[in-house]
């Protein structure tokens, strides 16, 4: 069982190690997080959000890191890393020559956007690397209808004919990803391939607005609409537990499919919001809407990680991590999630128009919450 460093520390104390050690040379001893066995990590993409962290802990851990893009994002986080990546570039599209003949221990596709993308790079990729890591998502469960969101579920590979407008792009998207998956243990085979299937990913560097969201809105204060029934659930997964997690399954060269979501309980929409106004001073009063058929008619859908309990979005906050935490999946707690996402965000890395594009926008919930709060009222009296 792995020691923890205080354990450690009271070990070495008790057996009369302690003073013998200085105490620069026990920093450095924690410092090194290195591992025995430095790997060769290719990642597909690598410049957005997951992947920066992602070689962050990678290099923290002693192994070597190459990425593949167009070249045309540029990282707005852990910038500084970049200068000890091997930086390849090619299109998923049309130009993999730069991965050709190249060897490495692991591949992670992050960037998978089209099945064809992650057939292609397998099947170019399956003599030359060990191990292939396909970044799915939970959407492979849409619609999330039924009880059972464990990784065992039967998944859907074929948009139905008959699907509406408003369906389509999720159905999409949960359809490509399904299909990724089969593609990449197709070219590897089940035991050189490691599926996870992330649920909402948050924290530094995120690309949406969906969780800053909540952290502008509770920071701001006043009367605020909890969406949904008091035992509603949310999940959500830090970035950076995502990542380093990733990291140590190809470590452990862990193969299978597993959820990557969290909290490790359940928690409900309101300990969700307590816990985020634990980092901030505001006012604020919590207004529970629980009609279903007044949010859905006033267009509440989603304020995510909040989902509208509609029957294909049913279970999209039950995604089962059993089988990820037994794989070694851990969680800081919100209030660490919290202080670095709110400490990014009013970092150089996001810019003063998208602060404010969250506060009075128009597409943002914040602006039209207030009409719906005051038609809320006058129903109720
Ligand atoms: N965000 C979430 O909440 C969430 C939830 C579940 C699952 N996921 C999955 O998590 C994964 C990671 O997402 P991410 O946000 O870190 O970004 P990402 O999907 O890795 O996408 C961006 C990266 O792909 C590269 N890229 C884009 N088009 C390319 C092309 N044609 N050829 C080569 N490279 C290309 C980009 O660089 P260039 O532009 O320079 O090419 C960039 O590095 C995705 O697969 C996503 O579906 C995300």
């Amino acid at each position: 069982m792995k020691k923890s460093r205080r354990q450690f520390l009271g070990m070495t104390a008790a057996m009369g190690l302690a003073p013998t050690i200085k105490a620069n040379s026990v920093q450095n001893l924690f410092k090194s997080n290195q591992v025995e066995k430095k790997l060769k990590i290719l990642i597909l993409g690598g410049t957005s959000f997951l992947g920066p962290h992602q070689i962050s802990y990678a290099l923290n851990r002693g192994h070597e890191v190459s990425i593949f893009t167009r070249g045309k994002t540029i990282p707005k986080i852990h910038e500084d890393l970049f200068s000890k990546v091997e930086k390849l570039v090619g299109d998923r599209e049309n130009d993999l020559e730069s991965l050709r003949n190249r060897k490495w221990d692991v591949v992670i596709d992050n960037s998978g956007r089209k099945t064809k993308w992650t057939e292609d790079t397998a099947q170019l990729l399956k003599d030359h690397v060990d191990y292939y890591m396909y970044t799915s998502s939970i959407s492979v469960y849409y619609p999330f209808v039924g009880n059972d969101f464990s990784e065992s579920r039967s998944l859907v590979t074929e948009i139905p004919k008959d699907v509406s407008a408003q369906d389509k792009p999720t159905y999409e998207y949960g359809v490509m990803k399904a299909m990724s998956e089969i593609a990449t243990i197709d070219a590897f085979g089940a035991d050189r391939s490691l599926i996870v299937r992330p649920t909402l990913i948050v924290g530094p560097g995120d690309r949406t607005d969906r969780f800053p969201y909540w952290l502008a809105r509770i920071e701001k204060g006043g009367d605020i609409i909890i969406p949904g029934g008091r035992d509603e659930v949310v999940q959500y997964i830090d970035v950076r537990d995502l990542a380093e997690w990733m990291i140590r399954l190809l470590e452990n060269k862990t193969a299978g499919t597993y959820n990557g979501s969290g909290p490790a309980f359940d928690m409900t929409t309101n300990a969700f919001v307590h816990g985020i106004h634990a980092s901030y001073n505001s006012s604020v009063n919590y207004v529970q809407i629980d009609d279903l058929d007044f949010l859905q008619e006033n267009s509440v859908i989603g304020i995510q990680p909040w989902v509208i309990q509609l029957p294909q979005y049913a279970g999209m906050s039950k995604s089962d991590n059993d089988k990820a935490i037994s794989a070694d999946l851990q969680f800081r707690p919100l209030s660490e999630t919290v202080k670095a996402t709110r400490e990014w965000w009013y970092s150089d890395a996001v810019t003063q128009e998208r602060r404010d594009n969250i506060l009075t926008s128009e597409r943002s919930f914040m602006n039209s919450e207030k009409g719906i709060l005051e038609k809320w009222y006058r129903r109720k009296n």
